[in-house]
């Protein structure tokens, strides 16, 4: 790192600044370079030799690891862009940061952010964590503020829940809900949706539209996200932020 950049990231972020810059070099270096795709064999072993969690020491990592400092106290991101973690799958949440660290998840900068704070982290610790965040709640905040801001009209609203519940067989795309569940909770390594930040649900989509992001060990989101146009991307995100907001919707899903 140049001293003037590592002046400004200081100054400016030194959390989040340092581990980007340092998390660039380290990914684009060895990561790539070492990542073995899944297949649904390897991914269930590599996910059943994980130790079991304990959600109380994984609250703790979460506050000692910086987690919190970028993904929110009880695990609702601050910023839109940024997902948030609460009520995730723990599967999915173990099998993301098994992604990051080998470099699989490996689309931009911000991954490989989360490469170098993966790579910190002791099984033990990856396992914990994926247990505290399935034990809170699903987020709430203040993504869905947003979503209710702008809430979808009636025209909108039935075409998502058309997209969502049933598909569309002309494009080939399978119903949302077949694999995320009727009310965006996921199930095993399939994540929760519901309540997921906005700007991230858009993004992330969009990168596996283009293959940036490829770690989906079936592969289906590239191919769903190729088929869905980024209008109905976009409202597909701001509909399961919505889902986040009802505390009696987000009951039903458990
Ligand atoms: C400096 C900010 C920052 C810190 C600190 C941070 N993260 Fe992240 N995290 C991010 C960003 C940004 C992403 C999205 C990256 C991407 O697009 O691949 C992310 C993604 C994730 C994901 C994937 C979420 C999903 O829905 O796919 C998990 C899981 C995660 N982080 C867990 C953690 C844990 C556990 C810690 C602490 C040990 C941590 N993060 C620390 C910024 C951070
Ligand atoms: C065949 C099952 C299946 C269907 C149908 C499906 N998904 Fe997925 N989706 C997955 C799996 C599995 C993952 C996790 C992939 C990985 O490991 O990165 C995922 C990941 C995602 C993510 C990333 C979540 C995160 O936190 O990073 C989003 C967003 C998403 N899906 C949205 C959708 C939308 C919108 C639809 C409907 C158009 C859809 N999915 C249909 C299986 C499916």
């Amino acid at each position: 790192m140049k001293p003037a950049a590592f002046f400004v990231a200081r100054r400016v972020l030194p959390v989040a600044a340092a581990l980007i810059t340092a998390g660039a070099a380290h990914a684009s270096e060895s990561a790539q370079r070492t990542a073995q795709p899944w297949t649904p064999v390897t991914l269930q072993t590599a996910l059943k030799e994980l130790p079991k969690g304990n959600a109380a020491a994984g609250q703790k990592v979460h506050d000692g690891m910086m987690c919190a400092s970028c993904h929110g106290t009880a695990g609702n991101a601050s910023t839109l862009n940024w997902p948030s973690v609460a009520g995730q799958r723990a599967d999915y949440t173990a099998k993301m940061l098994l992604d990051y660290r080998s470099g699989l998840r490996d689309e931009d900068p911000r991954a490989r952010l989360m490469t170098s704070i993966a790579r910190m982290m002791t099984p033990q610790q990856i396992a914990d964590v994926s247990a505290y965040y399935a034990s809170l709640p699903k987020p709430v905040a203040p993504q869905a503020q947003a979503a209710l801001a702008a809430p979808l009209s009636a025209a909108e609203l039935q075409r998502v829940e058309r997209l969502v519940r049933k598909g569309d067989p002309s494009r080939l795309i399978t119903a949302c809900a077949s694999c995320h569940g009727l009310h965006g909770e996921g199930k095993g390594t399939t994540p929760a949706i519901a309540g997921q930040t906005t700007d991230y649900f858009i993004r992330t989509m969009r990168l596996y539209h283009g293959g940036t992001r490829h770690n989906d060990v079936y592969k289906s989101m590239s191919q769903f996200s190729q088929r869905l146009g980024d209008a109905d991307t976009v409202l597909i995100a701001r509909y399961y932020a919505s889902l986040g907001t009802s505390p009696q919707k987000m009951a039903k899903a458990d």
